[in-house]
């Protein structure tokens, strides 16, 4: 019992960090904070004066995405103008503010291109610069839809990691888009958006639809991740126990969760150096929009999704689902799961890379090791104060990084267009 009761206070820490005074972590309810109930774009596009559409696309597998389409009002009518976009992200979300530190994995929810200001969130400077820009959602998120047959309280609902969202939902969307607006898609992706584009951009079927791409902390292997805390739960089998315990869903919002974080963090730890622990610093966050995010983050995800993201840090590769010697020959017809192989990405294909000097996820050695692999040559940023989090939350995020990002795209061949 007392083993299971650990690793239920380690998941969650992982997952959720609190630091403050005792009051601050009472004010700090995750549970208690309802996401909206509406669409993406009732929720935080068309507020800000945007036009937004809906869109539900059904994976291979079974699953509806949901994806928004954004314009400018001052477009008249949404008739939409310039190249579509696809933004598809990350794998964390870290937050922090003098009071509180929480650290978030977030499984890509469209919302996080939108959290900061319009002058500041890249999905409304993409519209601004005459970009139709889609925002992707995968499965399990909150602006997603389901499954055409299974309840997200069944097993079967979570029974998917980094791989399907690469594979299919990444596929499907690009898919509808290409064939929506009948022209090849530029993407961005942050984290484990980067991890998706990656593996999707291996396939020929994928890649061909697409015109150019920006990748934000861009990672294919986790073997040199510098963040002690991380290790300590890769060594703890933290995601294998899970999964022996027969959970299936990491719901960050549970009560359960939200009182383990409490105890945990009022008796045995000082939550507050966990942030810059796991993710790196980060130089340019915005503290006084915790509360915010909040009410958007975290989304949930899979058990398995964790598992396979701890086994790359294990194991050094960027490959398939490791089910085990059986299970591999059982599903691949070898005994080791197929690598994904970045060398063939096609050489011609644009690409733009941003990476920070104290991002602990997207390490500066794993980032080498991607480009090593890569057989194109990706126009890169690298911005030694930048970390995780500032590639999607910095206060300074569009001089820093989307100016420069979007000069690229404006200079890839279909320019013309613009
Ligand atoms: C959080 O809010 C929920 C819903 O209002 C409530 O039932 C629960 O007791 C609260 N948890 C804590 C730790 O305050
Ligand atoms: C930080 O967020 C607050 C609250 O939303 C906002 O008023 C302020 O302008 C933001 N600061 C910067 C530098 O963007």
């Amino acid at each position: 019992m007392q083993n299971v009761v650990s690793m239920a206070l380690f998941l969650c820490c992982f997952l959720v960090f609190f630091e403050g005074t005792e009051s601050s972590l009472r004010e700090l309810n995750l549970s208690r904070r309802s996401q909206p109930k509406t669409g993406l774009c009732d929720a935080l596009i068309r507020p800000s004066g945007y036009h937004c559409s809906e869109h539900v696309v059904e994976t291979e597998d079974g699953y509806l995405l949901g994806l928004q389409r954004v314009s400018s009002s001052s477009r008249n009518g949404g008739g939409i103008q310039g190249l579509p976009f696809e933004i598809i992200h990350h794998f964390v979300l870290a937050l922090s503010s003098s009071k509180l530190y929480s650290y978030f994995i977030n499984y890509a929810g469209g919302d996080a291109w939108f959290l900061n200001s319009i002058g500041q969130s890249l999905g409304f400077i993409l519209v601004d610069q005459g970009f139709d820009v889609w925002v992707g959602n995968v499965r399990g998120t909150h602006w997603s839809h389901g499954h055409i047959s299974l309840t997200e309280r069944s097993k079967e609902f979570w029974d998917w990691s980094w791989q399907e969202l690469a594979l299919y939902d990444l596929a499907t969307m690009i898919k509808h888009v290409f064939s929506v607006t009948n022209s090849k898609v530029f993407f961005v992706g942050h984290s484990q958006g980067t991890i998706m584009a990656l593996a999707a951009f291996t396939q020929p079927e994928i890649v061909d639809m697409v015109e150019a791409a920006a990748l934000l902390c861009p990672i294919s292997y986790l073997g040199h991740v510098t963040s002690p805390f991380v290790h300590r739960l890769v060594g703890l089998h933290l995601d294998q126990m899970i999964m022996a315990l027969g959970i299936h869903q990491l719901n960050f919002r549970s009560d359960l969760c939200v009182r383990l974080v409490d105890s945990f963090c009022d008796r045995e730890v000082e939550c507050g150096n966990f942030l810059t622990a796991i993710t790196g610093g980060n130089c340019c966050f915005n503290n006084s929009r915790v509360d915010f995010y909040l009410n958007y983050e975290p989304h949930p995800s899979s058990a398995k999704n964790l598992n396979h993201l701890f086994q790359m840090i294990r194991k050094g590769t960027f490959a398939m689902y490791d089910y085990g010697l059986f299970g591999n020959i059982r599903r691949y017809g070898q005994s080791n799961p197929p690598a994904f192989d970045i060398a063939r990405i096609p050489k011609l294909l644009p690409v733009w890379m941003g990476y920070g000097g104290t991002d602990a996820l997207a390490d500066v050695k794993d980032v080498e090791h991607t480009l090593q692999d890569l057989k194109l040559k990706p126009e890169l940023l690298y911005l030694s104060s930048y970390g995780h989090i500032d590639f999607l939350l910095s206060v300074r995020a569009k001089e820093d990084v989307y100016d420069a990002m979007i000069r690229f795209f404006k200079s890839s061949k279909h320019a013309a267009y613009l």
